[in-house]
Parts: C-alpha cells; sequence; structure tokens
C-alpha cells in the first residue's frame, strides 16, 4: 500500500496529466500522437501508417482518464480513436503481433468499461489475428512481417493478454493455450538465468529449432535492452494474472530483480541498455514506467513481506522519472521526456514518447487504486 505522502503526490500529479491531456486533445482532434516535434505532436499515422503499433496508447490513455474521472470528453474521444483503427482491420497490410498493445487500449477497454457489443466483436477479431500468427512447431508467434518467419520479440509479452482476455470471454481455451506455449517458448530462450533479457530470437520457421538471439533495440544480441527487459517483468506479472502459474511470477520476478540491481547507480532512471559501453550515457525512461507498472503488478501477488521490495522501487523509478522529465506546460504536447526508441536510432534519444505518458499514467492510477485494468 502506497504511503498517505505518495497518494498525495499521485494525486497531484493525476490532475496535471488531466488537464494537460485536455489541452492535448483540443490541439488533436482525433488525430494519433506518439512523439511531439518541436513540442508539437502531428498525426503518426500519415507518417508510420495507421498500424504503427503505438497507435492504441492515447486511447488507453483516455480510457483510463475516462474511468477515473467518468469525464465524458475523454470517453467520446477514446472512442473515435478506436474507430480510427477499424482502418487498420481492414487494410490488413502490416498488421503484426502488437495487436494487443492496438486493441486492449481502444475496444476491449471500450467494452471493459461500457459492454459495447461491436467494440467485444473487434477486439475479438483482433484476437484472432493473433493467434493466426501462431506457429505450431516453434511455439512462438511470429512477430513483425519482415519476410523473418522465424522471428520472435520479448514486447509480444504484452500483446499476448488480448488472447488470456478471449479465452475468458469465449471459454474456448485455444487462444490461452497459445498464449502459454509462445509465452514458455519466451521465458526458455529470451529471459537468461541472470534476469537479463534479449530482444530477438531466432527460429527455424519449419522445423521450429531455436538458432539464437539477435541484437535489436538494444546494443547487442547480448545485451540488456532496459524496455525489453520492462516488456519481460510486465509481460510475464501479466500471464500470471491471467493463469496463476507460479512460473510465469517467477520469471518476472527474476527479470525485475536483474533490473532493480541496475538502476540504483543511474538514480532512478534506466538506461535505454543495462549492458551496453559506459560511454554514451543514454536514458530510456519509457522503460522505467513499464517497469513501475510491472512491478506494482508483482506486488499484488506475492507474499506481504515481499510487497515493499516491489513497490518501494517502483515509487522511487515513477517520482525520479517525473522529477526530471517531466513537462507540465499545458501549450507543450507530450509530459514525460527522455525516452529512448533503440540505442542505434539516435534521433530519437530521450524524447517524449505516447508510452511513457501512459504507463505514468498507470503508475498513477495503481498507486490510487483507481486504475482500469487495461490488460
Ligand atoms: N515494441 C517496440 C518497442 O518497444 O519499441
Amino acid at each position: 500500500m502506497a504511503t498517505e505522502d505518495t497518494k498525495r503526490w499521485a494525486e497531484e500529479k493525476l490532475q496535471l496529466v488531466s488537464n494537460k491531456v485536455k489541452k492535448e486533445l483540443e490541439r488533436l482532434g482525433n488525430a494519433i500522437p506518439y512523439i511531439p516535434f518541436n513540442e508539437s505532436y502531428t498525426d503518426v499515422s500519415k507518417e508510420r501508417g495507421i498500424e504503427w503499433w503505438t497507435n492504441g496508447f492515447w486511447g488507453g490513455l483516455l480510457w483510463q482518464l475516462a474511468h477515473a474521472t467518468g469525464d465524458d470528453v475523454f470517453v467520446e474521444a477514446a472512442i473515435a480513436q478506436e474507430k480510427r483503427l477499424d482502418e487498420a482491420l481492414y487494410l490488413f497490410r502490416d498488421i503484426q503481433h502488437d495487436v494487443g498493445f492496438m486493441w486492449l487500449h481502444t475496444a476491449v477497454a471500450h467494452y471493459r468499461e461500457t459492454g459495447n457489443e461491436q467494440a467485444f466483436r473487434t477486439g475479438l477479431h483482433a484476437a484472432n489475428l493473433l493467434a493466426g500468427r501462431f506457429n505450431v512447431d516453434g511455439n512462438y508467434l511470429v512477430a513483425w512481417n519482415d519476410q523473418k518467419p522465424g522471428w520472435v520479440i520479448i514486447d509480444s509479452m504484452m500483446n499476448i493478454p488480448l488472447l488470456y482476455w478471449a479465452t475468458a470471454q469465449t471459454k474456448d481455451p485455444r487462444f490461452e493455450k497459445i498464449a502459454r506455449r509462445h509465452a514458455n517458448t519466451v521465458a526458455k530462450y529470451l529471459v537468461r538465468e541472470d534476469g537479463s533479457v534479449g530482444h530477438i530470437a531466432s527460429f527455424d520457421a519449419n522445423s521450429g529449432e531455436f538458432i539464437g538471439l539477435i541484437g535489436g533495440q538494444g546494443y547487442s544480441s547480448d545485451s540488456a535492452w532496459s524496455r525489453g527487459n520492462a516488456w519481460a517483468i510486465y509481460g510475464f506479472a501479466l500471464s500470471y494474472h491471467h493463469t496463476k502459474d507460479p512460473y510465469y511470477l517467477s520469471i518476472a520476478k527474476r527479470v525485475a530483480n536483474y533490473f532493480m540491481a541496475h538502476i540504483y547507480e543511474t538514480d532512478n532512471i534506466p538506461l535505454v541498455d543495462f549492458r551496453a559501453p559506459k560511454m554514451p550515457v543514454i536514458y530510456d525512461t519509457s522503460a522505467g514506467l513499464c517497469a513501475a507498472c510491472g512491478l506494482l503488478e508483482i506486488a499484488k501477488w506475492v507474499l506481504i513481506d515481499e510487497q515493499d521490495h516491489y513497490e518501494r522501487a517502483a515509487i522511487r523509478m515513477l517520482k525520479a522519472i517525473e522529477e526530471k522529465y517531466a513537462n507540465w506546460n499545458e501549450e507543450e504536447d507530450g509530459i514525460i521526456g527522455g525516452g529512448t526508441e533503440a540505442y542505434h536510432r539516435p534521433a530519437t534519444y530521450e524524447v517524449p514518447l505516447i508510452y511513457s505518458d501512459y504507463f505514468f499514467t498507470e503508475a498513477l492510477l495503481r498507486l490510487l487504486e483507481k486504475e482500469l485494468f487495461i490488460w
């Protein structure tokens, strides 16, 4: 349980988030934000396509605020975002493993909040698209569409809750069975003994045999990309949430302890990669914010004497990141700066990312016990 001081802090920040998001919404209309340029959002669907993996986070942020405040402005805007994503389903041009990020935050959140029937069907449609990516010999969900049918990435762990949701709704076990097989493959090949995590695992798509790890958005194939580690912490904690299989909680804790051991030296703000050369120093706040939500999820499921260990680390990260990187100027777009897309992509070092704002808001609401369970 967060202390009264922390709850006051979270309430204050939540009010600031809510005020600023309203202003951003006035400027955005129904555009989909990602990274602001010169403190101003553009519609990312025009630059990266309607299937871009982050296109659900703004909807998710709006649903979180709708749930917490009851303000219809957020509800209407969130539903309008969901309608925009229908085009992605119809085009089916570059739908990837990221359908959970896109539709858990929009259609499924809409269904959870209102019971809307069409939103339910859209959520199931997306779940079927994800299930269709399963490789039956490799026991994995294939990532991306770059003619790499043997590639699996750690980010997928945040998308499989869509499959758990589909089984819970339909009572058809296929979706959950696929999710569990995939999670077991990811745990076996991408999570290392020391709790660090690789980004990409490559398999022979015909035989299903493991080939090796490949460097992706982190420094190299044997490094520890911090956002990938955060996806693992939260993703495995969520697999535990849905299945109650203690193996998944043990993986989440192993990665969490690795992550926590690596943020002390950098004042509770994660580097973009924990196992990269000492210079240059590049941070990624998005990793810290996603990990904080994961640590708070783990704290819900561990014995009482361990809860503080995870919760305090989450709160330290949230406060450190907010203090150093929050921009509360309502005339400028983007709230939390310091997010980094990838180690080898200097053009997007330490910028505001839409999912940073999402995870920051979810974490505040978790501390206040007012969050909408999106995952
Ligand atoms: N899912 C892509 C990323 O984390 O950047």
